[in-house]
């Protein structure tokens, strides 16, 4: 048995003392100078484990076999659909598995995947690594109820274990069906007994209003913790409207979940100058008590190739384009990562006595790890 004794490291706003046995875990806390132990790591950053609330491991790491030419969302989508037709089981698994492991490279042990389910094999495939750490979304990536067929794979999908129904309203082929394709996934998802997780408005269109049929839904009271994806089309609503749909998503209690790293990148695509960044409100989601998590989306896939599977380069990227820098909010965007980003799962891990993983940075506080962006020592007993 070999202990590790965290000495005077930072724990949110505290110094603290935290003693680590590598075979039960978190054997003690204390206030800093207070504990002792074999070996000795002074000073630092603990943070209980990340969670990515939004992930396509399904297209991970195959951006290279695809490159992007226009960099736009409509040639990821196109270049998407030809790979898709190319994947096998093995090869889904594969980079499923390399791809988990880069995040936990990173600190991060729980992943919530998406699953393209105009690929029943790869829904099959990673439902097959579907376990308390790895939770899937059976995602239409091309909507329900534009051709023949999809809405028939994306019910079968679900029926095969999905952990909660996704739709992707704003793709759907006029606004009415954008709504209806939000109420037949809760529909599916309470007949399952599944989760809801949308793709929802990840569009510049000021018109596109499917968030607010999302918080009617969830306002009945049939499916717990449901996620809005993206909410990208808040950025452009008028002001009147972005404040009764923020309210609306407060008092529901849908959790909008951003995606920073993708959607600067894809959004504002068709504007010319000034060009709007295309992500949700999430300084004014926080004032008015709504719950945000923090995507990183992509890994090297069709839509970005440039994803590490680091949730910190997803909250860098956030503090910058959502104005986010002041050093109060700086620390909750970082925090979100430990804190909101796990509650799709159900619990949010403590760093208290008894639990069995946490992580160590090489940075003084959570600003410094936003400026230094390293990897933790990951501990998990
Ligand atoms: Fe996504």
């Amino acid at each position: 048995m070999s202990t590790t004794l965290f000495r005077d490291a930072r724990c949110l706003d505290a110094q603290i003392d935290v003693l680590w046995d590598d075979a039960r875990g978190v054997a003690a806390v204390g206030p800093a100078h207070t504990l002792a132990g074999d070996e000795i790591v002074v000073g630092g950053l603990l943070t209980p484990p990340l969670a990515e609330p939004h992930v396509h491991l399904d297209a991970a790491l195959l951006g290279a076999r695809a490159p992007n030419c226009s960099g736009t969302l409509r040639e990821g989508i196109a270049n998407w659909a030809r790979l898709r037709e190319g994947l096998t089981r093995q090869d889904v698994i594969d980079r499923a598995r390399a791809t988990l492991a880069m995040y936990r490279e990173h600190g991060c042990l729980r992943v919530r995947t998406h699953v393209d389910t105009g690929s029943l094999l790869a829904v099959d495939a990673l439902l097959s690594m579907r376990d308390e750490n790895l939770q899937v979304v059976a995602f239409p990536q091309e909507g329900i109820l534009r051709a023949p067929g999809r809405r028939e794979a994306w019910e079968r999908a679900v029926a095969m274990g999905c952990d909660a129904v996704g739709a992707i309203p704003h793709f759907e082929r006029t606004t009415e069906e954008g709504w209806e394709s939000v109420r037949m996934a809760f529909r599916l998802a309470e007949k399952h007994g599944a989760r809801v997780d949308l793709h929802c408005d990840e569009t510049d269109d000021p018109g596109s209003r499917n968030l607010e049929v999302a918080c009617a839904e969830t306002l009945r009271g049939t499916v717990p913790h449901v996620v809005a994806g993206h909410c990208t089309a808040m950025h452009s609503y008028p002001e009147p409207y972005a404040a009764k749909v923020m309210e609306l998503v407060a008092s529901s209690g849908v959790q909008v979940v951003c995606n920073p790293l993708d959607n600067v990148v894809l959004q504002g695509r068709y504007d010319g100058y000034p060009r709007r960044r295309g992500l949700a409100r999430v300084d004014q989601l926080w004032a008015m008590g709504a719950s945000v998590g923090i995507g990183h989306d992509s890994v090297q896939d069709p839509w970005y190739r440039l994803g590490t599977a680091s949730l910190i380069d997803a909250a860098y990227m956030l503090v910058h384009v959502g104005h986010l820098t002041s050093e109060a909010d700086m620390k909750r965007v970082v925090r979100t990562l430990h804190t909101e980003n796990h509650d799709c799962f159900g619990s949010r891990p403590q760093l208290v006595e008894g639990a069995r993983a946490m992580l160590w940075w090489n940075a003084a506080d959570e600003v410094e790890l936003l400026r230094t962006r390293g990897k933790p020592r990951v501990m998990v007993a």
